[in-house]
């Protein structure tokens, strides 16, 4: 049975399709297998493995990677259930992939240091590191912007699920993103929960600058354009 936790998931990350190109293209640049770090649900590893990438999908939560591995459907999805801060899987990748703000997750410069320590020990000589990070002052679209997000709903067997980003708050160097779920019961009932997302503020230059004090050597970005309802993004490329 589907987690909870994978419910809100693929509602509020699985409909994003504006970064898969830049994925498919790196995956395409760059040989050998591919790490997928913080993988969700498997919105980026099922595509990847679709295409015949050798591709293993990381992530801290492992009810997650449990609907990866059953949407696999054939493909080879290697599952990893550990915190991308501390990972050592004793091999090397030819890329390694952070999509979608998941670096801003880790807990502040303290948290990408040692990210990067890891990631530096099992990126392939030839290969290459990349980070997707958004710019979370890019009022034009999304849960800052004057056009507020749409509800994204499914049901679930006989119970509705519904999620919206209503705001977007400051507290230090971090911003909120706050959402309104709201679960449908059979008998009409609606429970209501609040649900924030802390996400780390950080920039291009910064994470840059982190990765090189890391041993990492830095290559040209690249940039993922913003949706009507999804912020854009930069995605910084290291080299090992
Ligand atoms: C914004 S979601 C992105 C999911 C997926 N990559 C996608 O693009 O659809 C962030 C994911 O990172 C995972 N995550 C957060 N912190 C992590 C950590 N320290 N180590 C591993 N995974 C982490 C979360 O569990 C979540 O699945």
């Amino acid at each position: 049975m589907i987690s909870e936790a994978a419910i809100w998931h693929d509602l509020e990350c699985g409909s994003y399709q504006a970064d898969l190109e830049c994925w498919r293209t790196l995956a395409a640049d760059y040989v050998g297998p591919v790490l997928d770090v913080g993988a969700g649900t498997g919105r980026v590893s099922l595509m990847l493995a679709a295409l015949g990438h050798d591709v293993t999908a990381l992530d801290l939560d492992d009810s997650l990677l449990t609907e990866i591995a059953a949407r696999a459907a054939g493909s080879e999805i290697e599952t990893v259930c550990a915190d991308a801060r501390e990972f050592d899987l004793n091999r090397q990748f030819g890329l390694i992939i952070v999509p979608m703000l998941t670096v801003q997750l880790f807990g502040g410069r303290a948290g990408r240091g040692r990210f990067f320590a890891a990631a530096a020990k099992q990126i392939a000589p030839a290969g290459c590191i990349a980070l997707a990070i958004a710019d979370l002052h890019d009022d034009g679209a999304g849960a800052n912007g004057a056009d507020a997000p749409r509800a994204e709903r499914c049901t679930i067997g006989v119970v509705g699920y519904s999620t919206r980003a209503i705001a977007a708050k400051q507290r230090g160097n971090q911003i909120g993103i706050e959402r309104r779920r709201e679960i449908k019961a059979p008998d009409g009932s609606v429970e209501v929960r609040s649900a924030t997302d802390w996400v780390d503020e950080v920039t291009a230059e910064q994470l840059e600058a982190e990765a090189a004090a890391a041993g990492l050597a830095i290559a040209p970005r690249r940039q993922i354009p913003a949706t009507d309802e999804y912020i854009g993004s930069a995605v910084v490329c290291l080299h090992g």
